[in-house]
C-alpha cells in the first residue's frame, strides 16, 4: 500500500470535492499536508474534518486564488517555510463555468475559465517545479478532465482549458524527468462532487436527479465515480511506489471514455 509518510504535500482547491478527498487519503497515508482555496471558510471546515478523521496530522491552510502569480508564489513560499520541501503537488484547483454553445459563450466566463484551469495549473508548476528540482525528487499530479482528451457538450473554455492541462503534464514531463520529478495527469469521468451536482442543475434545473440517472446510465459501471476513489488514485500518483509513471494522462471514469455508441 503506498505510503506518504512525512511527505509535504501541497493541495489545491483543497476545500470539498476531489481536492478535500485527496487529502483526507493523504492525512491517513501520513502527509504533512499544505491546503490552498479561495473559499475561506469552506477551508476551514476541511481542515477540522481531516483532524477529525486522522488526529495528529499536520495543517497549513491557505487562502488563496491560484489564478493570482502572487498569491502562488505566496502559498508556494509558506509550505516550503512550514515544511523545509515540497515532495507532492496535487494541482487539482479548477471550475467548470457555465454551459453554453461556443459561438455564444460568455467571453468573462471563458476568460476566467482560462485564468484557473490554464494559468492556474501552469503557475503552480512554474513555482513548485524549481523548488522540486532542487530535492532531485517530486511528484505532480494535475487535474484534467476526460474533457482534457474528448469534446464535451457546451463547455468550450473547460474543454480548451483541459486539453491545456494535458500538455502541460507531458512538457514536463519531458523536461523535468530527469530531475527526479514525475508530472501526471489525471482525467475524471463524472465524479459526485459540488462542482458535478452544479452542473446536474443546469442541465436539467427542474430535476437534477433525472439528469444524474442519464448521466449514470451512459457508463459502463451504470453509476457515478466517488471522490475518495480519485483521491485513492492520486495519493498513489504522489507516492514514491509510483517511480516510472511519467507523463500519463490517467482516466479514471468506469471505462466511459472507450466508449463508442451505447453501454
Ligand atoms: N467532479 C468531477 O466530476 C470532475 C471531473 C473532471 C475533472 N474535474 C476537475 O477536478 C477539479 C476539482 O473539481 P471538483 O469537482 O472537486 O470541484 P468543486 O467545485 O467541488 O471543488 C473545487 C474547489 O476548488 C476551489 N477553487 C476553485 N477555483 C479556485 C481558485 N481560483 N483558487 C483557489 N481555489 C479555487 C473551490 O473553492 C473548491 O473548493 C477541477 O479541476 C475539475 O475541473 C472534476
Amino acid at each position: 500500500m503506498s505510503s506518504l509518510k512525512d511527505k509535504s504535500v501541497v493541495i489545491t482547491g483543497a476545500a470539498m470535492g476531489l481536492g478535500l478527498a485527496a487529502a483526507k487519503v493523504c492525512a491517513e497515508k501520513g502527509a504533512n499536508l499544505t491546503l490552498v482555496d479561495y473559499n475561506e471558510s469552506a477551508l476551514t471546515s476541511a481542515k477540522a474534518e481531516i483532524e477529525k478523521a486522522t488526529p495528529g496530522v499536520k495543517i497549513l491552510t491557505i487562502t488563496a486564488d491560484v489564478s493570482d502569480e502572487a498569491a502562488v508564489k505566496a502559498y508556494v513560499e509558506a509550505a516550503l517555510k512550514a515544511y523545509s520541501r515540497i515532495d507532492g503537488f496535487y494541482n487539482n484547483a479548477g471550475i467548470e463555468g457555465r454551459q453554453a454553445p461556443l459561438v455564444s459563450y460568455d467571453q468573462q466566463v471563458f476568460e476566467k475559465v482560462v485564468d484557473i484551469n490554464l494559468y492556474g495549473v501552469y503557475y503552480g508548476m512554474r513555482h513548485i517545479i524549481p523548488i522540486m528540482q532542487q530535492q532531485q525528487y517530486g511528484r505532480i499530479v494535475n487535474v484534467a478532465s476526460v474533457g482534457g482528451i474528448r469534446g464535451v457538450m457546451n463547455q468550450t473554455p473547460y474543454v480548451a482549458t483541459k486539453h491545456a492541462v494535458t500538455g502541460l503534464t507531458k512538457q514536463a514531463a519531458l523536461e523535468y524527468g530527469r530531475d527526479g520529478i514525475l508530472t501526471n495527469a489525471i482525467a475524471p469521468g463524472a465524479i459526485l462532487t459540488p462542482m458535478v451536482a452544479e452542473a446536474f442543475k443546469q442541465v436539467n434545473p427542474e430535476d437534477p436527479k433525472a439528469a444524474e440517472t442519464v448521466y449514470a446510465q451512459a457508463n459502463p459501471t451504470k453509476r457515478l465515480g466517488l471522490p475518495e476513489e480519485v483521491g485513492r488514485l492520486v495519493a498513489f500518483l504522489l507516492s514514491d511506489e509510483c517511480s516510472y509513471v511519467n507523463g500519463q494522462v490517467i482516466a479514471i471514469d468506469g471505462g466511459q471514455s472507450n466508449s463508442y455508441g451505447n453501454v
